[in-house]
This record gives C-alpha cells, sequence and structure tokens, in this order.
C-alpha cells in the first residue's frame, strides 16, 4: 500500500473514496459536513433514512455524490462524540478499511485523522491510522497452493492519503508516516516469520532470512554461529535444547551501527525456539500447532532491525537470536539432567518444556560479555503463565532497572503495544531452588510462573540494565502473527536515539 499524507478540503479530492466520520445519532463530522453541504444535504438524507446511526464500527457506502469530486463517500460510525477514545479511533480507521476491500476504489482520502482523541495529537493519529489499515490488509497466503492463490480476489486499494487540516501540519504528519510505515515493515516481517510453519521456518531458514535483512539495508551486518562455535564458548544450556532436534541450532547475531564509535549498543535479544514440542515432557496434542510461534521473539528482533534501518535512526543495536528447535528425541534433555551454562551456572533441567530459558541464558551471557549494552531487552513467547496473567492485551515485563522499564511501558503505551510490569523481586528466588545444581529450570509449582521464568534469567543478567517482556500472550492472536512488540521496540529505539541530540550530530 503506498500511503501519503496531504491537506485539502474533502469536497474537492478527485479520488475513489473519500472517508468521514460520523457520530452516534447521525452527528456528522466537520469533513462530513462539508461533504454534505457541498451535495446539497446527500449525506444527511441517508442518515435519515435510517441506513446509519453512528455506532462505533458502522459503514455506510455512498455513490455518485453530486457536485463532489470523489467517486463514493464512506460513511464511518465513530460512536459518541464525548466517549471518542484510542480504542473508538481505531476501530473506526480499521473500519473504514475493511469496507474499501470489497470496493473497486483505487485510492482513498481519509479525514479520520482530522478527528480529536482525547489526550492523543495529530502525530498519534497519523501513526495509529497508518497501523491500523496494515493490519486490516494484511493476509498471509504464502502457503496456499497455486490453484487457491487464484481465487483470492486483488485488492483494488492502491493509495491512501490521510488528510491534516492546515498545511503547516505537513510536516509532524510526514514524520509520523514515515515512523509507521517503517514500523509496519519490521512488523510484517515478524508477522510472515510467525506464520510459517515450523517445516519451513526452521533455525536455519530463520538464520537465512537474517542475512537476508542485511544484504537488504547497508546499515545492518549479521553473522551467524554454528553449533561448534557454541560450543566453543560453552553454551551447554543451549545446545543441551537443540541436542533434541535435527535441525542444527543457530545463533544469530545483528550489528547496526549508527551512532558514535563510543555509544555502549543496545542490545536486542529474541527466542527463536522454530517449534515447542515440550521436548521430553512433551506437550499436549491440543493447540500444539501454536507452538510454530515460540520463534515471535527472535521474529521481533528482525522486525526491530528492519525499522531501525529504514528509519536509519543514530544509534549502536546489536541483536541475538539464539534459534533451535525443542522436541523428543533419544538424545534430548531428560528431566534431571544438569547442564553447564556458558555464564558457568549449573541448571537442573527439571521440566524440558521450559527450554525457552535455556536457550535464553547463554545468549544473553553471550551479550554480556561481548557487548557490554548499555541496556539489553530480551523478548521471549516464555510462560504460558504469562498469558493467565494478563491475556492478549499486555505483555509481560520484568525489569532491574525502573528507569528502563518504565521507557519501555511509555512506548508500549504511545503505540498501543502495551506492557505491564509484574515483580522481579528476590523473594521468588528460592523458588528456583535445585538439589543437586546451581538452579533449577522450573519451580516446583505453578505460583506465579511468568515471574519464575524471568527471575531466571536475571541470574545471568545482574550486571547489566536489562528488561524481559513475556510475549506469550501478545505475539500472536488466534492463529496469526500479530507483529508485536515491534511498535513497543521501535518506538523505544526511536526515542532513545532522539534523547541524545549531541551524539545525534556527531552520527552525521
Ligand atoms: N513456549 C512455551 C510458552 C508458551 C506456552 C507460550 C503456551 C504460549 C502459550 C514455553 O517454552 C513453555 O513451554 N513454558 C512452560 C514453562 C513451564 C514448563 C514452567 C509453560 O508455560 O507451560
Ligand atoms: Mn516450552
Ligand atoms: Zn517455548
Amino acid at each position: 500500500m503506498n500511503y501519503s499524507i496531504k491537506s485539502g478540503t474533502p469536497e474537492k479530492q478527485r479520488v475513489g473514496c473519500v472517508i468521514v466520520g460520523v457520530y452516534e445519532h447521525r452527528k456528522l463530522s466537520p469533513a462530513a459536513e462539508a461533504i454534505d453541504r457541498a451535495s446539497d444535504g446527500v449525506l444527511r438524507a441517508a442518515l435519515q433514512h435510517g441506513d446509519l446511526d453512528g455506532k462505533s464500527g458502522q459503514t455506510l457506502l455512498l455513490h455518485c455524490a453530486s457536485k463532489v469530486l470523489c467517486k463514493r463517500v464512506l460513511l464511518v460510525g465513530l460512536g459518541r462524540e464525548r466517549d471518542f477514545d484510542e480504542s473508538a479511533y481505531r476501530k473506526a480507521c480499521t473500519a473504514a478499511i475493511r469496507a474499501l476491500r470489497s470496493t473497486g476504489a483505487r485510492d482513498a482520502h481519509s479525514y479520520l485523522t482530522h478527528l480529536e482523541v482525547k489526550n492523543r495529537n495529530l502525530h498519534w493519529n497519523v501513526r495509529q491510522a497508518v497501523w491500523a489499515a496494515q493490519n486490516e490488509l494484511y493476509r498471509f497466503n504464502a502457503c496456499h497452493g497455486t490453484g487457491s492463490k487464484e481465487k483470492l480476489p486483488d485488492l483494488n486499494l492502491k493509495r491512501l492519503f490521510f488528510d491534516v487540516p492546515h498545511h503547516s501540519n505537513l510536516p509532524v504528519a510526514e514524520r509520523a508516516l514515515t515512523e509507521a510505515c517503517a514500523i509496519n515493515a519490521g512488523a510484517t516481517l515478524a508477522k510472515n516469520l510467525g506464520n510459517l510453519p515450523g517445516n519451513i521456518c526452521t533455525p536455519t531458514y530463520l538464520a537465512q532470512q537474517a542475512r537476508l535483512l542485511a544484504r537488504q539495508h547497508k546499515g545492518i551486518r549479521c553473522k551467524v554461529l554454528e553449533q561448534k562455535d557454541m560450543e566453543k564458548l560453552g553454551m551447554g544450556a543451549l545446545l543441551s535444547v537443540a541436542r533434541g532436534s535435527r535441525q542444527p541450532p543457530k545463533l544469530i547475531v545483528l550489528e547496526y551501527r549508527h551512532g558514535t564509535r563510543d555509544q555502549k549498543p543496545v542490545a536486542l535479544v529474541g527466542k527463536g525456539l522454530t517449534f515447542d514440542a515440550g521436548g521430553i515432557s512433551l506437550k499436549p496434542a491440543d493447540k500444539m500447532d501454536e507452538m510454530k510461534f515460540d520463534m515471535c521473539g527472535g521474529a521481533a528482533v528482525l522486525g526491530a532491525f528492519k525499522a531501525i534501518a529504514e528509519l536509519k535512526l543514530p544509534l549502536n543495536l546489536v541483536g541475538v537470536i539464539p534459534c533451535s528447535e525443542n522436541l523428543p528425541d533419544g538424545q534430548a534433555n531428560k528431566p534431571g539432567d544438569i547442564v553447564t551454562s556458558m555464564a558457568g551456572i549449573t541448571i537442573e533441567v527439571l521440566n524440558t518444556d521450559a527450554e525457552g530459558r535455556l536457550i535464553l541464558c547463554d545468549a544473553l551471557t553471550y551479550v554480556e560479555k561481548h557487548y557490554a549494552p548499555s541496556v539489553c531487552v530480551d523478548i521471549a513467547t516464555l510462560t504460558g503463565a504469562c498469558v493467565v496473567a494478563l491475556g492478549g492485551h499486555a505483555s509481560g515485563l520484568f525489569s532491574n532497572t525502573p528507569t528502563l522499564a518504565r521507557a519501555l511501558l511509555e512506548a508500549g503505551d504511545e503505540t498501543g503495544d502495551r506492557a505491564w510490569q509484574l515483580p522481579l523481586w528476590e523473594d521468588y528466588q528460592p523458588m528456583l531452588k535445585s538439589e543437586h545444581a546451581d538452579v533449577a529450570n522450573v519451580s516446583g509449582g505453578r505460583d506465579a510462573g511468568a515471574i519464575t521464568a524471568a527471575c531466571f534469567l536475571h541470574r545471568f543478567t545482574r550486571k547489566m540494565k536489562w528488561a524481559h517482556l513475556d510475549v506469550a500472550g501478545t505475539a500472536w492472536k488466534g492463529k496469526r502473527a500479530t507483529g508485536r512488540p515491534v511498535p513497543l521496540l521501535t518506538q523505544y529505539l526511536i526515542k532513545t536515539s532522539s534523547e541524545k541530540p549531541a551524539k545525534r550530530n556527531d552520527a552525521h
């Protein structure tokens, strides 16, 4: 989709469709009012006939409104004006695109961006409109056969304009659009990788995709550590998970250097478990297919790299993605096995299904030793317990650094890709006590499962300013990857890189 920003009056747009809002009880928004006036009351007449009341999410398509230059006018219900909030705005944006999908309109000009949303500004409106459009337009059909592909209807809509009230708004809106498109590109990459099945998206495939990303963006460099490299580094925890699979493990390392030389990098670490059957502690069959999404943390790191490379953000960034499958096999981890991590900490693997923390702990140690990052954020579909606690709306956030936690929470709030902080208190650490090793990979019971997982990781990140995002509930919805938390991560990086204006100038 081609998105652009414009500023002009609704009745003068020569496009396939003009999109305007109507509040509940048929109250026209200013843009709708303008079209109505120019067309001698065509909108009011349609509303009076009872075709649309303005309830949130309703749409009504009108053809050939006379005296206006567009071919169609799409009325979008906004709900009650005084209740018009963030979610009502997103709902309206989504409903508009959904209604347009099935029309012949090739281009459309939206005035929804003019609408006043409580506590939000034009920059936010544009970003959210683009995010909503992209999500509504996204289809994953890479795995449909040639026959069924032909049956999919072509999308006529090629170009979307978002209007701003004044010419003076153009720079802010353009900036918002640029950021939104970069976030969309990153999230789309994350979705595409997430949606691929485990037999296609293997560790080797993810490594190839990382190399491809580095080839597509000059700023990104990629290297991939192989099993023998990991053996040399002593990554006994990661390798123990990979032993249960015929697919060789990979440790993807991405570097992006666009900050000053002396600037410590921000590190992102993403769980790249391309299929999680649980290992010898085998998962039940129900919904096991969804464990192809267990690499979504890793995909989000790739997505964030794509977004920041497109924006050419002035910062140094490193990404590390440990990739493996978790399957039952003669060589697989067995409950009670004890492995030695790269940090030298021995781990008793009481449950082979708690494999995410095993591959992450070595990746985190690698990042700490090789990059000494300014901050480190890991992203993982780590626990079912996090889904129980927060459902699908918020990612779980844990951090040993309050300022970092706050910055991530704010980035989530700004983008609507929200996180909610859970405690990382030392009080929980004894739950990971092991009889025979330094630490157990699970606690005895089911209490506080998301927290004990974070506490496990914390044993390997004490020396860093670190945060952990548990995206088990947010990385996919139903059977579809969401691209989360690419918006949160990218927003955090946009903010961080702009907060050091002196260094920013040095870099260019
Ligand atoms: N990838 C899963 C977590 C998961 C489960 C995400 C369900 C989304 C939905 C992870 O590897 C796992 O299996 N975790 C276990 C940990 C337990 C054994 C302590 C879990 O959550 O059941
Ligand atoms: Mn598991
Ligand atoms: Zn897993």
